[in-house]
């Protein structure tokens, strides 16, 4: 798999992603020092939704602007994508129109031919298997909140609830950095077998664990993130209130009683937006141990750091901007104009 895109985590190294992280840091760092580097001037990013958004558009928006680029928002349903126009279409056109394009599509292997037959780089801003810029804002968080003493990869995260997309890509990034995952979700209701191998693989080389339980305390003994996400189920599959009432309600529902089973330390987080009074309660999700406001702050940190990252590798291939200046001038030379400085 090509690194000219950003689809899945799975397709980077431990260190790579570590390395994306630093980027972030470091302009996370000039940004709130109020210096804004114009890494992506003249760049503009095309930002697909076939679902609404707030902090994934947000985010992108505000980071190019920031870097002094600009994004282009295409509402759900908007622009041409697979209907009368293919998917490999619409990718050559907006190669030529963009610099670098963020899809958040209701069908993975969607993104995956948009990326497939572009020639910019693409970032997936959620599909119905992963959502990899929501762990990379989860992960800049977790390391801003280490629980004194302690490394990433010695960190234990528990994970709530029902297995979205979020919970899967949770899973990812945890056994990509070596950390204990916990999957604490009814039967029926629990990362699937095939999902988990991908974790498990992971495991091999970062040395960390992944595991699925309906047991309450194995689940939460230890944990230093508690993490969970709407019980909604995905897209087609939506479940109703009464639903996922029923399934979840009141065993899986994240209370101060639950945090109270975790370690002492322990940090809620929540990929919002959140469903209060279904899987959080408001004295956890307000409350002393809830670190979902920086969590939603770090996407825009976080996807700065993409942005600037994957624009510069797709840079690699581009003619010097002195080549482009000299042929210019020949041309300038040619009609009887002055040549340029
Ligand atoms: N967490 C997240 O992706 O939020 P949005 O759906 O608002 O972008």
């Amino acid at each position: 798999m090509t690194t000219k895109d950003f689809l899945d985590t799975n397709d980077f190294t431990k260190d790579q992603l570590l390395d994306m992280i630093e980027l972030s840091r470091v302009l996370k760092r000039c940004v709130k020092a109020g210096y804004f580097p114009e890494l992506l001037k003249h760049k503009t990013l095309g930002m697909i939704f076939q679902q609404v958004s707030t902090r994934t558009r947000l985010s992108f928006e505000g980071a190019m602007a920031d870097l002094g680029g600009n994004a282009q928002f295409y509402a759900p349903g908007s622009i041409q994508l697979g209907g009368h126009e293919t998917i490999e279409d619409s990718a050559r056109v907006m190669s030529r129109l963009l610099d670098i394009l963020e899809a958040r599509v209701d069908h993975h292997e969607d993104i995956v031919e948009l990326a497939k037959y572009a020639t910019i780089p693409v970032i997936n801003g959620m599909s119905d298997y992963n959502h990899p810029t929501q762990e990379m804002g989860d992960l800049l968080t977790m390391i801003e909140h280490l629980p004194e003493g302690k490394r990433i990869e010695n960190c234990k995260m528990v994970f709530v609830g029902d297995a979205t997309q979020v919970c899967v890509s949770e899973m990812f990034i945890t056994s990509k950095m070596g950390m204990t995952f916990v999957q604490y979700g009814p039967k029926g209701h629990q990362i699937g077998e095939e999902l988990l191998d991908i974790g498990r693989k992971n495991c091999e080389v970062s040395g960390g664990s992944v595991s699925v339980t309906d047991d309450r305390e194995e689940a939460m003994k230890d944990a230093d993130f508690v993490y969970t996400d709407v019980w909604y189920g995905l897209y087609d599959k939506e479940l109703s209130k009464d639903e996922r009432m029923a399934i979840f309600y009141p065993t899986y529902q994240v209370t101060k009683e639950l945090m109270d089973m975790a370690s002492p330390d322990a940090k809620f987080m929540h990929c919002l937006p959140a469903s209060r009074g279904e899987e959080v309660t408001d004295e956890v999700i307000d409350g002393p141990k809830s670190i979902c406001w920086d969590e939603a702050e770090n996407r825009k940190h976080s996807i700065r750091g993409l942005l600037a990252w994957f624009c510069a590798q797709a840079e690699i291939d581009e003619p010097e901007a002195g080549e482009a200046h000299d042929q210019l001038n020949f041309l300038l030379e040619g009609i009887g104009k002055a040549p340029l400085k």
